[in-house]
């Protein structure tokens, strides 16, 4: 048994979660979607399990195959549709907010997903999660903006974050990333400066224009910004 009781996981022997889960003390009477998502399997991940996995997934999908991970999977839409559209890729969604959880996880079961599941889990602490190389690509959907400069600190899109997306992709990677909030994309692009990303494509608007990956996937935010008439940022990047 490893510290605090827990059983240590094979394979990440040393290795403790990054992620210190607050969930213990978080109000379960209060919200109810903290019991229920524990109660979703196998199409839920509660953080105290998903870690780990980390170096196991082709185990936990019965089968070795592409691993693509998406972050922020919100209502589970676009997760769901791209599990269904690539039977042959692993999916991964690791999202903070149980409510949010259990809603991908009812996508995924309506559907009768194989390939897919959804982690509770906190986006910047992906080395939980992941050994280095074995993401084939990382989506980031309307990541929320935090557009006022004293929340900066919040942002995902910054350096660190693209340091992980670069250690966790195997080489030729991808990464793609759609925003109503422009000065994301920009600051993608600025931030990878001198990291082994290559940008491969951007597109202003992909809810009027081609995005730049084919049959893009509507999300349920990008629905919501396409009926207001606003556009949705686009950026596919490679690991080199
Ligand atoms: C603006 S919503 C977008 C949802 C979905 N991607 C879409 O396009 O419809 C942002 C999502 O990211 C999730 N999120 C925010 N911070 C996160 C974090 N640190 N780790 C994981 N998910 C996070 C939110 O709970 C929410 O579901």
């Amino acid at each position: 048994m490893g510290a605090r009781g827990r059983p240590t996981p094979q394979r990440v022997v040393d290795e403790r979660p990054r992620f210190r889960d607050p969930e213990r003390s978080a109000r379960e009477d209060v919200n109810p979607y903290i019991a229920q998502h524990r109660l979703e399997a196998p199409y839920v991940l509660p953080a105290d399990e998903a870690w780990t996995w980390r170096d196991r997934w082709p185990e936990r999908f019965g089968r070795t195959a592409p691993l693509c991970l998406e972050i922020g999977p919100g209502n589970g839409d676009f997760l769901t549709e791209l599990a269904v559209r690539n039977p042959d890729v692993d999916h991964v969604g690791v999202e903070i907010r149980y409510k949010r959880v259990v809603l991908t996880a009812n996508r995924l079961r309506k559907v009768g997903a194989t390939n897919a599941v959804v982690c509770r889990y906190h986006a910047a602490y992906l080395d939980d999660l992941f050994a280095p190389g074995t993401l084939s690509t990382i989506w980031v959907n309307h990541p929320d903006p935090w557009p006022k400069g004293r929340h900066d600190k919040n942002r995902l899109i910054a350096r660190w974050f693209l340091e992980d997306v670069v250690r966790l992709l195997r080489p030729g990677g991808v990464f793609r990333l759609k925003s109503d909030f422009r000065p994301n994309v920009d600051r993608a692009i600025e931030v990878a400066d001198g990291l082994p990303l290559a940008v491969t494509g951007r597109a202003e608007d992909v809810t009027t224009g081609p995005a730049p990956w084919a049959d893009d996937i509507e999300t349920n935010y990008q629905k919501k910004f396409r009926i207001r008439g606003l556009p949705v940022h686009a950026v596919e990047m490679v690991r080199g």
